[in-house]
């Protein structure tokens, strides 16, 4: 069976005291849980957050649950100000980061180029990937959808050689994000499709069931399982929804529902 995911990204939220009782939060209703060897649980809380979260993930729960960044830079070390190197993400204790995410893209216009030096850097570090990709609602209306994945996956695809198990895709449709809109598990499950398809092309078969492709938008414990019912959804990226601890463990418990 394929790896299953549930992760949280908190964005640019919280405050250090909020962010810590959130880990304990999380860690605690982990404990409680029969946790499946399948699912992996990831928190992405900001850069400032991470050595200290990372205090608060017990040993016993090493691993399954997870540390990754939001982000690294696309160099390795020097006169970058403000830039947060791959090595040091490792250093304070992350296991990935997230690549590509739809508000990075926007605000911080990061091109698919870019992106790619994102990738090899986490990888040179011993970081797995989450490389986020995902359609405007303009480009959904115009029926586009599958043409922006494919552009955006392809550039990256060529650099996975070697690291195919490092790398997790998550589909996220602009649209569904934040807004309470989510695809519906139809309509996420033929995008997953596709990617799983792209994959088969690009590196066989074989990888293309291995990889998890998770899906993010809107996904809270009401809409999880129908969405993790869905053959080609391995999991979920969290946004909102991984803000309080109580509804990303409902998301993480409709999981576990799925693979029992
Ligand atoms: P929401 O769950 O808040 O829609 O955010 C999804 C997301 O962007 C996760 O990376």
């Amino acid at each position: 069976m394929r790896k299953k995911i549930i992760a949280g990204n908190w964005k640019m939220n919280l405050n250090l005291a909020e962010a810590e009782d959130l880990v304990k939060g999380v860690a605690s209703g982990l404990q409680t849980r029969n946790i499946s060897e399948n699912l992996k649980v990831i928190i992405a809380p900001s850069h400032p957050y991470l050595f200290t979260v990372n205090t608060f993930i017990p040993g016993s729960q090493s691993h399954f649950f997870h540390l990754s960044a939001q982000d690294c830079s696309i160099n390795k070390s020097g006169a970058f100000t403000g830039d947060v190197a791959a090595s040091m993400l490792k250093n304070v204790g992350c296991d990935f980061t997230l690549v590509g995410h739809s508000e990075r893209r926007k605000y911080q216009k990061e091109s698919n180029e870019e992106l790619v030096e994102k990738v090899k850097q986490a990888f040179d570090n011993n970081l797995k990937v989450i490389f986020c990709c995902g359609e405007t609602i303009e480009e959904r209306k115009a029926e586009k959808h599958f043409e922006v994945i494919e552009n955006q996956l392809e550039t990256v695809f060529s650099e996975l050689e070697g690291n195919l198990e490092n790398f997790v895709i998550a589909y996220e449709p602009v649209w569904a994000i934040g807004t309470g809109e989510t695809a519906t598990p139809q309509q996420a499950q033929e995008v997953h499709k596709f990617i799983r398809g792209l994959l088969s092309n690009k590196f066989g078969n074989k990888v293309a069931e291995e990889m998890s492709i998770l899906y993010g938008g809107s996904c809270k414990p009401t809409n999880a399982s129908d969405l993790f019912a869905q053959a080609d959804i391995d999991g979920g990226l969290i946004g909102g929804a991984s803000l309080k601890a109580e509804s990303f463990l409902g998301i993480i418990d409709a999981m576990l529902n799925e693979i029992a």
